[in-house]
Protein backbone atom coordinates (compact mmCIF):
# COMPACT_ATOMS: atom_id res chain seq x y z
CA UNK A 1 0.00 0.00 0.00
CA UNK A 2 1.97 3.25 -0.85
CA UNK A 3 1.54 6.30 0.63
CA UNK A 4 0.28 9.52 -1.20
CA UNK A 5 2.87 12.61 -1.40
CA UNK A 6 0.61 15.35 -3.27
CA UNK A 7 2.01 18.87 -3.82
CA UNK A 8 0.15 21.49 -6.04
CA UNK A 9 2.83 24.15 -8.06
CA UNK A 10 3.79 26.46 -5.16
CA UNK A 11 1.96 30.04 -6.21
CA UNK A 12 3.91 33.13 -5.87
CA UNK A 13 3.71 35.04 -3.42
CA UNK A 14 2.98 38.46 -5.04
CA UNK A 15 -0.86 38.88 -4.44
CA UNK A 16 -3.92 37.08 -4.42
CA UNK A 17 -4.40 34.53 -7.24
CA UNK A 18 -6.64 33.95 -9.99
CA UNK A 19 -9.32 31.24 -10.23
CA UNK A 20 -7.07 29.95 -13.02
CA UNK A 21 -4.64 29.09 -10.50
CA UNK A 22 -7.26 27.13 -8.49
CA UNK A 23 -8.45 25.45 -11.32
CA UNK A 24 -5.31 24.24 -12.64
CA UNK A 25 -3.18 23.34 -9.50
CA UNK A 26 -4.68 23.86 -6.14
CA UNK A 27 -8.04 22.70 -6.44
CA UNK A 28 -7.13 19.20 -8.17
CA UNK A 29 -4.89 18.42 -5.91
CA UNK A 30 -7.03 19.28 -2.82
CA UNK A 31 -9.78 16.94 -4.54
CA UNK A 32 -7.76 14.52 -4.67
CA UNK A 33 -6.03 14.93 -0.85
CA UNK A 34 -9.48 14.64 0.33
CA UNK A 35 -10.46 11.93 -2.07
CA UNK A 36 -7.54 9.56 -0.75
CA UNK A 37 -7.97 10.51 2.87
CA UNK A 38 -11.51 9.50 2.32
CA UNK A 39 -10.54 6.57 1.10
CA UNK A 40 -8.73 5.86 3.81
CA UNK A 41 -5.13 6.19 2.55
CA UNK A 42 -2.43 7.62 4.47
CA UNK A 43 -1.97 11.27 2.91
CA UNK A 44 0.52 13.87 3.18
CA UNK A 45 -0.59 17.42 1.37
CA UNK A 46 2.12 20.24 0.80
CA UNK A 47 1.63 23.85 -0.52
CA UNK A 48 3.54 26.88 0.38
CA UNK A 49 4.17 30.30 -1.12
CA UNK A 50 6.57 30.58 -3.74
CA UNK A 51 8.30 33.95 -2.25
CA UNK A 52 11.44 34.29 -4.11
CA UNK A 53 12.29 35.86 -7.33
CA UNK A 54 11.58 39.35 -8.99
CA UNK A 55 7.84 39.60 -8.15
CA UNK A 56 8.37 39.46 -4.43
CA UNK A 57 11.12 42.07 -4.88
CA UNK A 58 9.26 44.41 -7.32
CA UNK A 59 5.93 43.77 -5.14
CA UNK A 60 7.44 45.04 -2.28
CA UNK A 61 8.48 48.34 -3.66
CA UNK A 62 5.65 49.03 -5.12
CA UNK A 63 3.62 48.26 -1.22
CA UNK A 64 6.69 50.12 0.71
CA UNK A 65 7.39 47.22 2.75
CA UNK A 66 9.99 45.13 3.10
CA UNK A 67 10.57 42.51 1.19
CA UNK A 68 10.62 40.25 4.12
CA UNK A 69 7.30 41.91 5.44
CA UNK A 70 5.95 42.09 1.99
CA UNK A 71 5.97 38.36 1.97
CA UNK A 72 4.40 37.57 5.41
CA UNK A 73 1.51 39.95 4.72
CA UNK A 74 0.76 38.12 1.07
CA UNK A 75 1.61 34.87 2.73
CA UNK A 76 -0.99 35.30 5.19
CA UNK A 77 -3.57 36.80 3.16
CA UNK A 78 -2.88 33.76 0.15
CA UNK A 79 -3.37 31.22 3.26
CA UNK A 80 -6.64 32.64 4.05
CA UNK A 81 -8.14 32.96 1.24
CA UNK A 82 -7.14 29.31 0.43
CA UNK A 83 -8.58 28.25 4.10
CA UNK A 84 -11.80 30.00 2.73
CA UNK A 85 -12.03 28.04 0.01
CA UNK A 86 -11.33 25.01 1.91
CA UNK A 87 -8.30 24.15 0.76
CA UNK A 88 -7.01 21.02 3.43
CA UNK A 89 -2.90 21.37 2.80
CA UNK A 90 -1.21 18.87 5.83
CA UNK A 91 1.14 22.15 6.21
CA UNK A 92 1.55 25.67 3.75
CA UNK A 93 5.23 26.93 4.18
CA UNK A 94 7.31 29.59 2.29
CA UNK A 95 10.12 29.00 0.57
CA UNK A 96 11.82 31.73 2.34
CA UNK A 97 11.80 29.76 5.49
CA UNK A 98 15.48 28.62 7.04
CA UNK A 99 14.83 25.55 6.02
CA UNK A 100 14.50 25.87 2.15
CA UNK A 101 17.43 28.15 2.66
CA UNK A 102 19.32 25.53 4.11
CA UNK A 103 18.48 22.67 1.70
CA UNK A 104 19.29 25.07 -1.43
CA UNK A 105 22.57 25.26 -0.33
CA UNK A 106 23.39 21.27 0.23
CA UNK A 107 21.50 20.60 -3.05
CA UNK A 108 24.01 23.39 -4.62
CA UNK A 109 26.51 21.71 -2.24
CA UNK A 110 26.22 18.49 -4.38
CA UNK A 111 25.76 19.44 -7.68
CA UNK A 112 28.62 20.90 -7.29
CA UNK A 113 31.02 18.31 -5.78
CA UNK A 114 29.72 15.82 -8.34
CA UNK A 115 30.64 17.88 -11.17
CA UNK A 116 27.10 19.62 -12.40
CA UNK A 117 28.06 23.04 -11.62
CA UNK A 118 29.90 25.50 -13.79
CA UNK A 119 31.17 28.81 -13.16
CA UNK A 120 31.10 31.63 -16.06
CA UNK A 121 31.32 35.16 -16.75
CA UNK A 122 28.98 35.98 -18.81
CA UNK A 123 26.78 38.98 -20.47
CA UNK A 124 23.64 40.42 -18.26
CA UNK A 125 21.36 42.66 -19.45
CA UNK A 126 21.85 46.34 -17.70
CA UNK A 127 19.72 48.88 -17.53
CA UNK A 128 20.78 51.87 -17.52
CA UNK A 129 17.64 53.77 -16.74
CA UNK A 130 16.54 51.72 -14.36
CA UNK A 131 19.92 51.32 -12.65
CA UNK A 132 20.18 47.73 -12.74
CA UNK A 133 20.60 44.23 -13.82
CA UNK A 134 17.38 43.02 -15.12
CA UNK A 135 16.02 39.45 -14.31
CA UNK A 136 15.24 37.14 -17.21
CA UNK A 137 11.43 38.12 -16.34
CA UNK A 138 11.49 41.88 -16.21
CA UNK A 139 12.78 41.69 -20.20
CA UNK A 140 10.03 41.48 -22.39
CA UNK A 141 9.89 41.11 -26.32
CA UNK A 142 8.68 38.60 -28.79
CA UNK A 143 9.47 34.76 -28.88
CA UNK A 144 11.44 33.45 -31.53
CA UNK A 145 9.80 29.94 -31.60
CA UNK A 146 6.16 31.31 -32.08
CA UNK A 147 6.09 35.10 -32.79
CA UNK A 148 4.31 35.65 -29.45
CA UNK A 149 4.84 39.39 -28.51
CA UNK A 150 4.85 39.56 -24.72
CA UNK A 151 6.96 36.67 -24.21
CA UNK A 152 9.17 36.94 -21.13
CA UNK A 153 13.34 36.31 -21.10
CA UNK A 154 12.91 33.21 -19.19
CA UNK A 155 9.89 31.32 -20.82
CA UNK A 156 7.14 31.96 -23.72
CA UNK A 157 4.08 31.65 -22.23
CA UNK A 158 2.10 30.91 -25.26
CA UNK A 159 4.31 28.04 -26.26
CA UNK A 160 6.07 27.45 -23.56
CA UNK A 161 9.42 27.08 -24.78
CA UNK A 162 12.33 28.04 -22.24
CA UNK A 163 14.14 30.79 -23.40
CA UNK A 164 17.07 33.66 -22.56
CA UNK A 165 16.73 37.14 -22.58
CA UNK A 166 19.11 37.13 -25.64
CA UNK A 167 16.80 34.96 -27.34
CA UNK A 168 14.00 37.62 -27.80
CA UNK A 169 13.30 39.86 -30.60
CA UNK A 170 13.27 43.26 -30.11
CA UNK A 171 13.83 43.25 -26.00
CA UNK A 172 12.88 45.77 -23.61
CA UNK A 173 12.88 46.45 -19.74
CA UNK A 174 9.02 45.22 -18.19
CA UNK A 175 9.97 48.06 -15.40
CA UNK A 176 10.41 51.18 -17.75
CA UNK A 177 9.50 50.21 -21.20
CA UNK A 178 13.13 51.52 -21.95
CA UNK A 179 15.28 50.03 -25.03
CA UNK A 180 18.46 50.98 -24.02
CA UNK A 181 19.71 47.42 -22.61
CA UNK A 182 23.75 46.77 -22.42
CA UNK A 183 25.36 43.99 -21.65
CA UNK A 184 27.47 43.86 -18.76
CA UNK A 185 29.49 40.75 -18.02
CA UNK A 186 29.23 39.18 -14.47
CA UNK A 187 29.98 35.83 -12.86
CA UNK A 188 27.45 33.16 -12.71
CA UNK A 189 26.85 29.61 -12.13
CA UNK A 190 25.33 26.89 -14.01
CA UNK A 191 23.81 23.39 -13.62
CA UNK A 192 25.20 21.16 -16.20
CA UNK A 193 21.68 19.85 -17.90
CA UNK A 194 23.95 18.34 -20.91
CA UNK A 195 25.55 16.12 -18.32
CA UNK A 196 22.02 14.70 -16.84
CA UNK A 197 19.96 14.82 -20.02
CA UNK A 198 20.58 11.06 -20.58
CA UNK A 199 19.27 9.94 -17.21
CA UNK A 200 16.64 12.81 -17.10
CA UNK A 201 15.28 10.88 -20.21
CA UNK A 202 15.47 7.34 -18.95
CA UNK A 203 13.64 8.32 -16.29
CA UNK A 204 10.19 10.16 -18.57
CA UNK A 205 10.81 7.32 -20.33
CA UNK A 206 9.95 5.39 -17.28
CA UNK A 207 6.82 7.11 -17.04
CA UNK A 208 5.57 8.19 -20.62
CA UNK A 209 2.91 5.70 -21.13
CA UNK A 210 1.19 6.27 -17.28
CA UNK A 211 1.67 10.31 -18.07
CA UNK A 212 -1.01 12.73 -19.15
CA UNK A 213 0.09 13.46 -22.85
CA UNK A 214 0.38 16.80 -22.23
CA UNK A 215 2.48 16.44 -20.00
CA UNK A 216 4.68 13.75 -21.64
CA UNK A 217 4.68 16.13 -25.19
CA UNK A 218 5.81 18.91 -23.17
CA UNK A 219 8.59 17.07 -21.58
CA UNK A 220 9.65 15.09 -24.74
CA UNK A 221 9.39 18.71 -26.85
CA UNK A 222 12.43 19.81 -24.24
CA UNK A 223 14.39 16.89 -24.35
CA UNK A 224 14.48 17.06 -28.20
CA UNK A 225 15.75 20.73 -28.41
CA UNK A 226 18.99 18.64 -26.55
CA UNK A 227 18.96 19.86 -23.14
CA UNK A 228 21.76 22.61 -22.35
CA UNK A 229 23.39 24.23 -19.36
CA UNK A 230 21.01 26.55 -17.60
CA UNK A 231 21.92 29.89 -14.94
CA UNK A 232 21.15 29.33 -11.60
CA UNK A 233 21.92 32.40 -9.92
CA UNK A 234 20.75 35.88 -10.19
CA UNK A 235 21.58 39.23 -9.49
CA UNK A 236 19.71 40.15 -7.05
CA UNK A 237 19.00 40.58 -3.18
CA UNK A 238 16.16 38.69 -2.02
CA UNK A 239 16.44 35.05 -2.61
CA UNK A 240 19.07 31.98 -0.67
CA UNK A 241 22.54 33.60 -0.92
CA UNK A 242 24.83 31.71 -3.18
CA UNK A 243 27.19 30.63 -0.78
CA UNK A 244 30.60 31.56 -2.28
CA UNK A 245 33.01 34.08 -1.34
CA UNK A 246 32.54 36.13 -4.47
CA UNK A 247 29.18 36.25 -4.75
CA UNK A 248 28.24 38.64 -3.13
CA UNK A 249 24.60 40.62 -3.94
CA UNK A 250 23.79 37.54 -5.62
CA UNK A 251 20.96 34.19 -4.85
CA UNK A 252 19.66 31.13 -6.64
CA UNK A 253 17.71 31.65 -9.12
CA UNK A 254 13.62 31.34 -7.69
CA UNK A 255 13.29 28.04 -10.06
CA UNK A 256 16.18 26.71 -8.54
CA UNK A 257 15.27 27.09 -4.69
CA UNK A 258 11.00 26.80 -5.41
CA UNK A 259 10.82 23.43 -5.84
CA UNK A 260 13.20 22.44 -3.42
CA UNK A 261 10.42 24.20 -1.18
CA UNK A 262 8.07 21.06 -1.27
CA UNK A 263 10.53 19.24 0.71
CA UNK A 264 11.59 21.85 2.90
CA UNK A 265 7.82 22.89 3.30
CA UNK A 266 7.23 19.23 4.36
CA UNK A 267 10.74 19.40 7.11
CA UNK A 268 8.67 22.93 8.08
CA UNK A 269 5.72 20.78 9.16
CA UNK A 270 7.52 17.99 10.72
CA UNK A 271 9.99 20.51 12.88
CA UNK A 272 6.86 21.66 14.54
CA UNK A 273 6.23 18.49 15.62
CA UNK A 274 9.35 16.21 15.54
CA UNK A 275 8.81 13.47 17.57
CA UNK A 276 5.51 12.54 15.57
CA UNK A 277 6.51 13.87 12.29
CA UNK A 278 8.98 13.04 9.91
CA UNK A 279 10.05 14.60 6.60
CA UNK A 280 12.59 12.23 5.57
CA UNK A 281 9.92 9.58 5.57
CA UNK A 282 8.06 11.35 2.83
CA UNK A 283 11.47 12.31 0.77
CA UNK A 284 14.14 10.43 1.52
CA UNK A 285 14.68 6.95 0.37
CA UNK A 286 10.90 7.00 1.08
CA UNK A 287 10.32 3.66 -1.78
CA UNK A 288 6.44 3.31 -0.70
CA UNK A 289 5.78 7.03 -1.21
CA UNK A 290 3.53 7.14 -4.27
CA UNK A 291 4.18 11.15 -5.33
CA UNK A 292 1.64 13.57 -7.12
CA UNK A 293 1.98 16.92 -8.42
CA UNK A 294 -0.37 19.33 -9.64
CA UNK A 295 0.41 22.32 -11.83
CA UNK A 296 -0.73 24.35 -15.07
CA UNK A 297 1.90 23.39 -18.28
CA UNK A 298 3.92 26.54 -18.29
CA UNK A 299 5.55 24.07 -15.31
CA UNK A 300 5.71 21.65 -16.57
CA UNK A 301 9.41 21.65 -18.46
CA UNK A 302 10.63 22.39 -14.62
CA UNK A 303 8.93 19.71 -13.15
CA UNK A 304 10.17 16.97 -15.58
CA UNK A 305 13.29 18.19 -17.06
CA UNK A 306 14.88 20.50 -14.33
CA UNK A 307 13.83 19.39 -11.21
CA UNK A 308 14.58 15.65 -11.78
CA UNK A 309 17.72 16.66 -13.26
CA UNK A 310 18.77 18.66 -9.70
CA UNK A 311 17.80 15.41 -8.00
CA UNK A 312 19.36 12.97 -10.15
CA UNK A 313 22.91 15.28 -10.07
CA UNK A 314 22.99 14.91 -6.11
CA UNK A 315 22.90 10.73 -5.91
CA UNK A 316 20.67 10.91 -3.18
CA UNK A 317 17.52 9.20 -3.01
CA UNK A 318 15.16 12.27 -2.88
CA UNK A 319 11.52 11.19 -4.07
CA UNK A 320 10.79 12.16 -7.69
CA UNK A 321 7.46 12.59 -8.94
CA UNK A 322 5.61 9.33 -9.63
CA UNK A 323 2.43 11.37 -11.64
CA UNK A 324 2.04 14.79 -12.79
CA UNK A 325 -1.50 15.97 -13.48
CA UNK A 326 -0.75 19.22 -15.99
CA UNK A 327 -3.01 21.20 -16.89
CA UNK A 328 -3.89 23.65 -19.64
CA UNK A 329 -5.28 27.17 -19.09
CA UNK A 330 -8.78 28.39 -17.82
CA UNK A 331 -9.27 31.39 -20.49
CA UNK A 332 -11.74 34.54 -19.75
CA UNK A 333 -13.73 35.07 -22.25
CA UNK A 334 -11.15 33.54 -24.61
CA UNK A 335 -8.29 35.55 -23.43
CA UNK A 336 -6.06 35.49 -20.87
CA UNK A 337 -6.53 36.33 -17.48
CA UNK A 338 -4.63 39.56 -17.12
CA UNK A 339 -4.00 41.18 -13.44
CA UNK A 340 -2.68 44.34 -14.49
CA UNK A 341 -5.46 44.64 -17.05
CA UNK A 342 -8.36 43.79 -14.32
CA UNK A 343 -9.35 40.69 -16.71
CA UNK A 344 -10.96 37.54 -15.18
CA UNK A 345 -11.57 37.29 -11.09
CA UNK A 346 -9.53 36.84 -8.48
CA UNK A 347 -9.90 34.67 -5.22
CA UNK A 348 -10.94 37.27 -2.76
CA UNK A 349 -13.59 38.90 -5.66
CA UNK A 350 -14.54 35.01 -6.08
CA UNK A 351 -15.25 33.98 -2.78
CA UNK A 352 -17.13 37.41 -1.78
CA UNK A 353 -19.88 36.56 -5.01
CA UNK A 354 -20.37 32.77 -4.34
CA UNK A 355 -19.67 29.93 -1.65
CA UNK A 356 -16.82 27.99 -2.26
CA UNK A 357 -18.74 24.87 -3.23
CA UNK A 358 -19.73 26.98 -6.28
CA UNK A 359 -16.50 27.46 -7.70
CA UNK A 360 -14.91 24.02 -6.88
CA UNK A 361 -17.73 22.30 -8.14
CA UNK A 362 -17.78 24.66 -11.77
CA UNK A 363 -14.03 24.67 -11.86
CA UNK A 364 -13.94 20.71 -11.45
CA UNK A 365 -17.06 20.06 -14.04
CA UNK A 366 -15.17 22.72 -16.34
CA UNK A 367 -11.60 21.42 -15.73
CA UNK A 368 -9.01 22.65 -18.42
CA UNK A 369 -7.53 19.38 -18.49
CA UNK A 370 -6.70 18.03 -22.18
CA UNK A 371 -7.56 21.33 -23.40
CA UNK A 372 -7.80 25.11 -22.25
CA UNK A 373 -11.14 25.76 -21.14
CA UNK A 374 -12.91 29.19 -21.01
CA UNK A 375 -15.19 30.58 -18.04
CA UNK A 376 -18.23 33.14 -19.20
CA UNK A 377 -20.73 33.73 -16.26
CA UNK A 378 -23.45 32.70 -18.76
CA UNK A 379 -21.49 28.81 -18.58
CA UNK A 380 -21.24 29.22 -14.88
CA UNK A 381 -24.43 30.21 -14.00
CA UNK A 382 -25.98 27.52 -16.00
CA UNK A 383 -23.62 24.61 -14.62
CA UNK A 384 -24.11 26.05 -11.23
CA UNK A 385 -28.35 26.19 -11.92
CA UNK A 386 -28.44 22.84 -13.22
CA UNK A 387 -26.18 20.33 -11.21
CA UNK A 388 -26.08 22.33 -7.96
CA UNK A 389 -29.62 23.50 -7.35
CA UNK A 390 -31.83 21.85 -9.61
CA UNK A 391 -30.09 18.32 -9.42
CA UNK A 392 -28.35 17.81 -6.09
CA UNK A 393 -29.79 20.80 -3.52
CA UNK A 394 -33.49 20.09 -5.22
CA UNK A 395 -33.35 16.76 -4.52
CA UNK A 396 -32.14 17.38 -1.05
CA UNK A 397 -35.02 19.82 0.00
CA UNK A 398 -37.80 18.07 -1.55
CA UNK A 399 -36.36 14.62 0.13
CA UNK A 400 -36.30 15.94 3.22
CA UNK A 401 -39.66 18.10 2.92
CA UNK A 402 -41.49 15.52 2.17
CA UNK A 403 -41.12 13.14 4.70
CA UNK A 404 -41.51 16.15 7.47
CA UNK A 405 -44.45 16.60 5.71
CA UNK A 406 -45.85 13.39 5.89
CA UNK A 407 -43.63 11.59 8.67
CA UNK A 408 -41.97 14.67 10.77
CA UNK A 409 -38.41 15.05 11.39
CA UNK A 410 -37.37 10.96 11.95
CA UNK A 411 -36.35 8.68 9.15
CA UNK A 412 -39.51 6.65 8.53
CA UNK A 413 -40.29 3.00 9.37
CA UNK A 414 -42.56 0.84 7.76
CA UNK A 415 -42.71 -0.62 4.20
CA UNK A 416 -40.04 -3.41 2.44
CA UNK A 417 -37.76 -2.34 -0.23
CA UNK A 418 -38.80 -3.72 -3.77
CA UNK A 419 -37.39 -4.24 -7.23
CA UNK A 420 -36.98 -0.32 -7.98
CA UNK A 421 -35.28 0.16 -4.52
CA UNK A 422 -32.77 -2.92 -5.83
CA UNK A 423 -32.16 -1.36 -9.46
CA UNK A 424 -31.40 1.84 -7.87
CA UNK A 425 -28.75 0.19 -5.55
CA UNK A 426 -27.14 -1.40 -8.55
CA UNK A 427 -27.20 2.16 -10.54
CA UNK A 428 -25.67 3.71 -7.50
CA UNK A 429 -22.94 1.12 -7.02
CA UNK A 430 -21.94 1.37 -10.55
CA UNK A 431 -21.66 4.99 -10.60
CA UNK A 432 -20.01 5.25 -7.78
CA UNK A 433 -17.30 3.16 -8.91
CA UNK A 434 -17.29 4.86 -12.04
CA UNK A 435 -16.77 8.05 -9.96
CA UNK A 436 -14.19 6.53 -7.94
CA UNK A 437 -12.42 5.23 -10.86
CA UNK A 438 -12.39 8.75 -12.40
CA UNK A 439 -10.89 10.03 -9.30
CA UNK A 440 -8.55 7.60 -8.96
CA UNK A 441 -6.94 8.71 -12.47
CA UNK A 442 -7.32 12.50 -11.87
CA UNK A 443 -9.87 12.22 -14.57
CA UNK A 444 -11.77 15.74 -13.03
CA UNK A 445 -14.13 16.17 -15.40
CA UNK A 446 -15.16 12.95 -15.89
CA UNK A 447 -15.67 12.60 -12.07
CA UNK A 448 -17.75 15.23 -11.77
CA UNK A 449 -19.96 13.97 -14.46
CA UNK A 450 -20.59 10.93 -12.67
CA UNK A 451 -21.24 12.38 -9.58
CA UNK A 452 -24.32 14.69 -11.92
CA UNK A 453 -25.36 11.17 -12.70
CA UNK A 454 -25.21 10.02 -9.46
CA UNK A 455 -27.48 13.13 -8.11
CA UNK A 456 -29.66 12.41 -11.62
CA UNK A 457 -30.25 8.90 -10.40
CA UNK A 458 -31.73 9.91 -7.08
CA UNK A 459 -34.45 12.36 -9.05
CA UNK A 460 -35.63 9.68 -11.32
CA UNK A 461 -35.97 7.50 -8.15
CA UNK A 462 -38.34 10.07 -6.34
CA UNK A 463 -40.13 10.88 -9.65
CA UNK A 464 -40.69 7.33 -10.22
CA UNK A 465 -41.87 5.92 -6.94
CA UNK A 466 -43.61 9.47 -6.20
CA UNK A 467 -43.77 9.42 -2.91
CA UNK A 468 -46.35 12.59 -2.50
CA UNK A 469 -48.99 10.34 -4.27
CA UNK A 470 -47.84 6.96 -2.93
CA UNK A 471 -48.75 8.57 0.84
CA UNK A 472 -52.51 8.50 0.12
CA UNK A 473 -52.72 4.75 -1.22
CA UNK A 474 -49.79 2.86 0.44
CA UNK A 475 -48.29 5.03 3.95
CA UNK A 476 -46.15 2.19 4.87
CA UNK A 477 -44.50 1.75 1.15
CA UNK A 478 -44.02 5.78 1.38
CA UNK A 479 -42.37 5.93 4.25
CA UNK A 480 -40.02 3.03 3.03
CA UNK A 481 -39.34 5.58 -0.21
CA UNK A 482 -38.57 8.42 1.54
CA UNK A 483 -36.55 6.15 4.19
CA UNK A 484 -34.42 4.72 1.01
CA UNK A 485 -34.06 8.95 -0.78
CA UNK A 486 -32.85 10.37 2.80
CA UNK A 487 -29.92 6.81 2.70
CA UNK A 488 -29.27 8.15 -0.65
CA UNK A 489 -28.91 11.68 0.62
CA UNK A 490 -25.79 10.28 2.63
CA UNK A 491 -24.72 8.74 0.10
CA UNK A 492 -24.60 11.82 -2.37
CA UNK A 493 -23.05 14.39 0.03
CA UNK A 494 -20.62 11.34 0.77
CA UNK A 495 -19.57 10.90 -2.36
CA UNK A 496 -19.64 14.63 -3.06
CA UNK A 497 -17.15 15.83 -0.57
CA UNK A 498 -13.98 15.80 -2.05
CA UNK A 499 -15.15 18.53 -4.81
CA UNK A 500 -18.12 20.36 -2.29
CA UNK A 501 -16.87 20.16 1.49
CA UNK A 502 -18.61 22.51 2.69
CA UNK A 503 -22.19 21.52 1.36
CA UNK A 504 -21.62 17.71 2.46
CA UNK A 505 -20.35 19.16 5.47
CA UNK A 506 -24.01 21.14 5.89
CA UNK A 507 -25.80 17.83 4.86
CA UNK A 508 -24.24 15.42 7.05
CA UNK A 509 -24.74 17.96 9.83
CA UNK A 510 -28.48 17.86 9.42
CA UNK A 511 -28.54 14.35 8.67
CA UNK A 512 -26.66 13.66 12.27
CA UNK A 513 -24.40 11.93 10.90
CA UNK A 514 -20.98 10.69 12.85
CA UNK A 515 -17.20 11.00 11.46
CA UNK A 516 -17.75 7.24 10.53
CA UNK A 517 -21.12 7.60 8.65
CA UNK A 518 -19.90 10.24 6.42
CA UNK A 519 -17.62 8.02 3.94
CA UNK A 520 -19.18 5.19 2.30
CA UNK A 521 -19.02 5.09 -0.99
CA UNK A 522 -17.10 2.16 -1.47
CA UNK A 523 -19.03 -0.39 -3.70
CA UNK A 524 -18.76 -3.11 -0.71
CA UNK A 525 -20.39 -0.86 1.52
CA UNK A 526 -23.54 1.08 0.03
CA UNK A 527 -25.95 0.52 2.07
CA UNK A 528 -29.21 2.26 1.30
CA UNK A 529 -30.89 0.70 4.38
CA UNK A 530 -28.68 2.48 6.54
CA UNK A 531 -29.97 4.69 8.60
CA UNK A 532 -33.01 2.99 10.28
CA UNK A 533 -36.41 4.82 11.36
CA UNK A 534 -36.25 6.81 14.05
CA UNK A 535 -33.14 8.49 13.45
CA UNK A 536 -33.81 12.28 13.88
CA UNK A 537 -32.54 14.92 11.05
CA UNK A 538 -33.14 18.57 10.38
CA UNK A 539 -34.18 20.55 7.47
CA UNK A 540 -31.27 22.48 5.66
CA UNK A 541 -31.17 25.70 4.34
CA UNK A 542 -31.37 25.78 0.52
CA UNK A 543 -27.80 24.19 -0.13
CA UNK A 544 -27.44 26.47 -3.10
CA UNK A 545 -29.53 29.56 -4.91
CA UNK A 546 -29.95 29.52 -8.61
CA UNK A 547 -28.30 32.60 -10.36
CA UNK A 548 -30.29 34.21 -12.77
CA UNK A 549 -29.85 36.09 -16.05
CA UNK A 550 -30.15 39.62 -14.77
CA UNK A 551 -27.22 38.80 -11.83
CA UNK A 552 -25.10 36.87 -15.13
CA UNK A 553 -25.46 40.63 -16.83
CA UNK A 554 -24.55 42.37 -13.82
CA UNK A 555 -21.39 40.47 -13.27
CA UNK A 556 -20.13 40.44 -17.24
CA UNK A 557 -20.36 43.96 -16.79
CA UNK A 558 -18.76 44.33 -13.28
CA UNK A 559 -15.72 41.79 -14.44
CA UNK A 560 -15.48 42.49 -17.97
CA UNK A 561 -11.89 44.30 -17.24
CA UNK A 562 -10.61 47.02 -20.28
CA UNK A 563 -11.17 44.23 -23.06
O1 LIG B 1 4.39 29.38 -11.87
C1 LIG B 1 4.35 29.56 -10.66
O2 LIG B 1 3.39 30.06 -10.10
C2 LIG B 1 5.52 29.12 -9.80
N1 LIG B 1 5.57 29.90 -8.60
C3 LIG B 1 5.41 27.67 -9.51
C4 LIG B 1 6.50 27.08 -8.69
S1 LIG B 1 6.23 25.41 -8.49
C5 LIG B 1 7.50 24.88 -7.60
F1 LIG B 1 8.35 24.25 -8.21
F2 LIG B 1 7.81 25.54 -6.64
ZN1 LIG C 1 6.46 31.22 -28.01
Amino acid sequence: MPRYLITSALPYINGIKHIGNLAGALLPADIYARFLRGEGEEVLFICATDDHGTPAEIGAKEEGLSTKDYCRLWHERQQEVYRRFGLSFDFFGETSAPQNHELTRHFYRKLAARGYIEEKVIEQVYSVEDGRFLPDRYIIGTCPQCGYEAALGDQCEKCTALLDPKDLIGPRSLLSGTADLEWRPTKHLFLKLDKLADEVRAWVDAHREEWPRLVSSIAYKWLAEGLKERCITRDLSWGVPVPLLEYEGKVFYVWFDAPIGYISATRQWSDLDPERRDWRRWWYAADDVRYVQFMAKDNVPFHTIFFPAMIIGTGEPWTKASYIKGFSWLTYYGGKFSTSRKRGIFLDQAISLFPADYWRYFLTAQAPEADDSDFTWELFASVVNRDLANNFGNYVQRTLKLTQKYFGLTVPGGGELGPAEQRLENDCRELCTEYRTHLRQLEYRKAAYALQRLWSRGNLYLEERAPWSLVKSDREAAASVLRTAINLIRLFAAAAAPIIPFTAETVFRHLHLSAEERTAIDATRINLNYLKPGHGFEIPPPLFRRIEAEEVERLTAAYAGDR
